[in-house]
């Protein structure tokens, strides 16, 4: 089956908002087991020198692992990996892989779990490498679309369909960002003058994405709080978000907790190639070597014939 990357927090919605993007995705493969427990038989792909193979460090065997243990099963199963976009990107690379490794185990199930619990299992696998519970990644990669974590406890989660026409693209220079690096550089308290700045464009991008608005998406995905803080991480990241509007996206911000720049451009007016090519500009022309894909967000994690 297949679980796709995803940029998390979208500007302000930073550990609430989540997108899943139509590719790059992970591959994952399962096999049921009589004896009891989740193995990792391979992982191969973009990055694998990154992946922990240590069961209790990789998203993948310890999501699959809480699917099999909340569903009570007396048998176990083994996981093969092939990752499709790198860790330390910015774009869920782990996420997708805890995703993979829930929805996968769920098809071993009599009676599957909820899809809700399914996306606390992947934020269990999320916790594991990052060392902090947060869904941002995980319920867009289950889930599809853009997602909002409107509570974590209980965890629930709310899906929206974004618009047909918004088409993304991530670029992904070749930086190593940890998420738990990214997160020890960020405010432990934010001020009330920044939050009512948060809560205006978190609050209107949600409208933005359900009413199908782009030029409302693209004046709302400005982050005062956490992007500032983490900028210091991805150099250049101005000037690539800068080159990107440029060269006609409607908004430009750093994906997920970086490096990842991503861009949202409207698909009736533009095929997203030349705004690329502005952001990878930018990276080589600093002898930083990057990838693009452009693209547009997708459905969640699904077997490969769906
Ligand atoms: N919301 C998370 C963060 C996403 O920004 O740290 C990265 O996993």
């Amino acid at each position: 089956m297949r679980a796709p990357a995803s940029i998390a927090n979208v500007g302000p919605g930073f550990d609430v908002f989540g997108l899943a993007l139509r590719d790059p995705y992970d591959l994952i493969t399962i096999e049921r087991k009589a004896a009891r427990g989740v193995k990792l038989r391979k992982v191969e792909g973009l990055g694998v020198e990154q992946v922990s193979t240590d069961p209790k460090r990789n998203t993948a065997v310890v999501a699959a692992a809480k699917v099999l243990e909340l569903a009570g099963v007396d048998f176990g199963a083994s996981i093969s990996i092939k990752k499709g976009v790198r860790p330390c990107s910015g774009m869920g690379s782990s996420g997708a892989s805890a995703a993979g490794g829930a929805f996968a185990a769920n098809l071993l199930l009599d009676r599957p779990l909820p899809i809700d619990r399914l996306v606390f299992c992947a934020a269990k696998g999320e916790e594991a490498s990052s060392g902090s519970f947060h869904a941002d990644n995980v319920a867009p990669s289950m889930m599809g679309g853009f997602t909002i974590i409107r509570s974590y406890d209980p965890l629930d989660v709310v899906r929206v369909s974004p618009p047909k026409s918004l088409g993304v693209v991530a670029t992904l220079p070749d930086i190593m960002v940890p998420t738990k690096q990214a997160r020890a550089a960020l405010p432990k308290s934010v001020g009330l003058q920044q939050m009512v700045h948060q809560i205006g464009n978190s609050s209107a991008l949600a409208v933005g994405m359900a009413t199908g608005d782009l030029a409302l998406i693209g004046r709302s995905v400005r982050d005062i709080v956490i992007e500032p803080a983490r900028e210091s991480l991805v150099p250049h990241l101005r000037e690539a978000e800068r080159a990107a509007l440029k060269a006609g996206a409607l908004t430009s911000f750093l994906g997920g907790s970086g490096p990842c720049v991503a861009a949202f451009f409207d698909l009736d007016w533009s095929d997203g190639k030349g705004i690329a090519e502005a952001v990878q500009a930018v990276y080589s022309d600093n002898d930083i070597a990057s990838t693009s894909w452009v693209t547009t967000w997708g459905e969640g994690s699904r077997r490969n014939a769906d």
